[in-house]
């Protein structure tokens, strides 16, 4: 019997690793162009760490985490998001004390959530995201979003809906919460035994109920925009005015809760439907917190971060044929012995070509020379390397362009500058404002656009 994957985890190969590298190194190299740092936190961290920040009577704490205990009967969590993981690792590593603040990191990597697996959720999946932390200049704030704005017009996501909104300061919460529990007091009979749960820890919380009867009650509860201080209406129209001046295009939705305990003033979410029609829900979301870091034993100051779900990005961006064609893993090179006694001759020769930068594979079976180009084919590799008795004897290889088929002996000795020059770089002869005099000079372009224009 073979044992399957746990249910809920992908595997992530072949040409959707590609995808997957893709669209990390995207966000890694705009996150770097707004002077973020790489952080890796651990995987594992003490749970209680999630249940003091991400909350007690969030869904995340009380349902979705992989908590176990180890052999020293340690209660240990895999972590479900990075927000917490970071805050602890600033506080203990004084971070704030020692770095100018904000304190600006980005991080990518694997999260845990015991859901119910469906279209674009798992229980174990990556995420790409950034926090500042340590400065309570709006500013911060917008730089964030304009961010994550920034990353998914550079994926070509134009069309992505920003909802936006506020939860205010904690008296503007005080207020809301009060409100909650005077309305859902009277109804709660009515409701689900985890909503019975949620009036007594966070009320807040009754508004993410997924419960359709409970959804109805939730549709007519007060709005959080009618117990904001002047205070947060003030910081809230700031950020906005400072958003339509960025031109980043966003829609209020006094309904957006966020179901992480951690929020205060502004919290956000992405959302993308593909053209094939699927909703694979928010593609990313994030906000502001300002208890953050003083809950997890530093000082009081407060951070603001957001987090993509990469599976969910890679999805809608193959719905939409988003992914350059030159993602993928292209072979330069594919080495054909022609028989097992040329393979050592194949494999010298294939090293010399790779210490020269040069993707090369070799193939090791004793096959025919047809069946070796079809796996070179298969390979998408652009040349082929054929070695056979004549080669060898007279110290020389075949070189054959898979794309033109043209082919040429090249001695051993020359093979280094014969593969430079092939591989030189030339102006680009397709784009709109060419110059490029590669072909008038009779050799062939082997730029990327010449490539994705022959795909
Ligand atoms: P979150 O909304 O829980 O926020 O998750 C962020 C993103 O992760 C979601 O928008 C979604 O794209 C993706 N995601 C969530 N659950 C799943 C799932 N089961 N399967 C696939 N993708 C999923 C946070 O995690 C916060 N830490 C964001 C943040 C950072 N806030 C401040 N800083």
């Amino acid at each position: 019997m073979i044992i399957i994957g746990v249910k809920g985890t992908h595997d992530i190969y072949n040409n959707e690793a590609c995808e997957f590298s893709y669209v990390e190194n995207v966000m890694k190299r705009i996150s770097e162009i707004f002077a973020f740092t790489e952080v890796r936190p651990p995987v594992l961290e003490h749970s209680e760490l999630f249940v003091r920040s991400v909350g007690e009577s969030s869904d995340v704490v009380r349902k979705e985490m992989y908590t176990f205990l180890d052999k020293g009967d340690r209660s240990l969590t895999l972590r479900p998001e990075f927000t917490a993981g970071i805050a602890r690792l600033i506080v203990q590593n004084k971070l704030t004390n020692l770095q100018e603040l904000p304190i600006k990191m980005y991080y990518c990597g694997p999260v845990f959530r015991y859901e119910r697996p469906q279209l674009g959720r798992y229980r174990q999946f990556n995420q790409f995201g950034v926090e500042c932390i340590g400065h309570d200049n709006p500013i911060a704030d917008v730089d964030v979003i304009s961010l994550a704005f920034t990353i998914l017009q550079s994926l070509g996501l134009d069309n992505v809906t920003l909802k936006i909104n506020t939860l205010g300061d904690e008296e503007s919460r005080n207020n809301y919460r009060d409100a909650l529990k005077e309305y859902f007091s009277k109804r709660i009979d009515k409701m689900c035994p985890d909503c019975k749960q949620r009036l007594e820890l966070n009320p807040l919380r009754i508004l993410d109920c997924k419960v359709p009867e409970d959804k109805e009650i939730v549709k007519d509860a007060p709005k959080m925009s009618n117990y904001l201080t002047d205070a947060a209406k003030e910081k809230f129209k700031y950020i906005l005015s400072l958003l339509e001046e960025m031109a980043i295009p966003y829609e209020v939705d006094d309904t957006l809760v966020r179901g992480l305990d951690y929020y205060s003033d502004v919290v956000f979410e992405f959302h993308y439907k593909s053209s094939k029609g699927n909703d694979y829900g928010a593609i990313g979301a994030g906000g502001h917190y300002d208890k953050l870091i003083k809950e997890v034993g530093g000082p009081d100051v407060p951070g603001v971060g957001f987090s993509f779900g990469v599976e969910r990005l890679v999805s809608v961006l193959k719905d939409d044929e988003l992914i350059p064609n030159d993602v993928y893993n292209n072979l330069e090179f594919y080495v054909m012995p022609m028989g097992a006694k040329y393979q050592p001759t194949g494999i010298a020769v294939a090293n010399i070509i790779r210490m020269n930068g040069y993707s090369v594979d070799m193939c090791l079976d004793d096959i025919k020379l047809g069946s070796m180009f079809k796996r070179a084919e298969k390979k998408n590799a652009k040349f082929a390397i054929i070695i056979g008795e004549n080669e060898v004897a007279n110290g020389k290889v075949i070189l054959k362009n898979l794309h033109t088929q043209e082919q040429l002996e090249v001695k051993l000795n020359d093979l280094k500058d014969t593969i430079d020059e092939l591989f030189e770089e030339h102006e680009c002869c397709c784009g709109d404002d060419c110059d490029c005099d590669c072909e008038e000079e009779g050799h062939e372009c082997h730029c990327h656009c010449h490539d994705k224009k022959e795909n």
